[in-house]
């Protein structure tokens, strides 16, 4: 099945905006092992599922060509839309069947994308596309780990997330809850024998309470609710943030909150 929650204008302007770019942390976890498996050079990295090109941007100054690879065209116009960076070609596809020959690609990325495909089919397609030792990197947060930090009141804040999060509960998808699981079971389905799941990795951010009424909105089950109640939808990101000023007692949204996440890593390397 193909999901196809991302493809709406607005929903991709809202991702560029307010979606977080993978840590460093993460980047260099990923360019390491890339460098133990397969080494030098660093010649083509594909990133699927880009969105809006976060995952591309960081990755580009490592690798000579990046191709940024999505089933949503309003995702790749805002990409595309970002200067300074040569090296990256967008393109409208899928991660299930990749424009690339066999054995050219030196590592597959795909950042908070990977729950979205069709195993059966990407799985081969990655195997394919890989050269020998070329690597396959899936990453993603897990919001289980989310804390928030401003002066006494973080618990609070995390009790208003928490509350949004079970209001939009009725309108998540497996494949969230397969994120959600740090991608068990594709993790499994994996066919290379050099293979290994980090599951936790903290990483602390600054969010401004804007943006992080925008995250919420970014999400695909927020997405589903605002198409069957637009204007309930709408009242719960302005409830929230009225809410999130109210309990810190400020008046700007673009206050800061500490943020605390946990990523988590899929890597595997093909054999030679
Ligand atoms: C949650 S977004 C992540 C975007 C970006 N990588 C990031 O880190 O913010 C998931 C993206 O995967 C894309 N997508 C979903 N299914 C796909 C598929 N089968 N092949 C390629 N892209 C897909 C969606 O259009 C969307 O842009």
């Amino acid at each position: 099945m193909t999901y196809r929650l991302f493809e709406g204008k607005e929903h991709a302007s809202i991702y560029q905006q307010f979606r977080f770019t993978p840590p460093e942390e993460v980047k260099n976890i990923i360019l390491q092992y890339l460098d133990r498996k397969k080494g030098q050079p660093h010649s083509l990295a594909v990133d699927l599922g880009c969105g809006t090109g976060q995952n591309s941007r960081l990755i580009a100054p490592h690798f000579q060509e990046v191709v940024g690879i999505d089933i949503s065209e309003c995702q790749l116009e805002e990409a595309r839309g970002v200067p300074g960076y040569p090296n990256i070609t967008y393109r409208e596809g899928t991660a299930e069947e990749l424009p690339f020959p066999d054995g050219s690609v030196d590592l597959l990325t795909a950042a908070s994308a990977a729950h979205w495909f069709d195993e059966s089919r990407f799985l081969p397609e990655a195997s394919r596309v890989l050269k020998p030792r070329g690597c396959l990197a899936l990453l993603s947060y897990n919001d289980y780990g989310t804390r928030f930090y401003y002066k006494d009141c973080g618990e609070k804040l995390m009790k208003i997330y928490k509350e949004v999060k079970q209001l939009l509960l009725p309108h998540t998808t497996a494949p969230v809850v397969a994120c959600e699981g740090k991608l068990e079971k594709l993790y499994s389905a994996i066919p290379f024998p050099d293979k290994e799941r980090i599951e936790c990795i903290p990483v602390n951010t600054h969010v401004s309470v804007r943006n992080l009424v925008g995250l919420i909105e970014s999400f695909s089950m927020f997405q589903i609710y605002k198409s069957k109640d637009p204007r309930c939808a709408q009242d719960l990101l302005l409830n929230t943030q009225k809410r999130f000023l109210e309990e810190m007692g400020v008046t700007s949204p673009d206050t800061e909150v500490e943020v605390e996440l946990e990523y988590f890593c899929v890597l595997a390397s093909k054999p030679q």
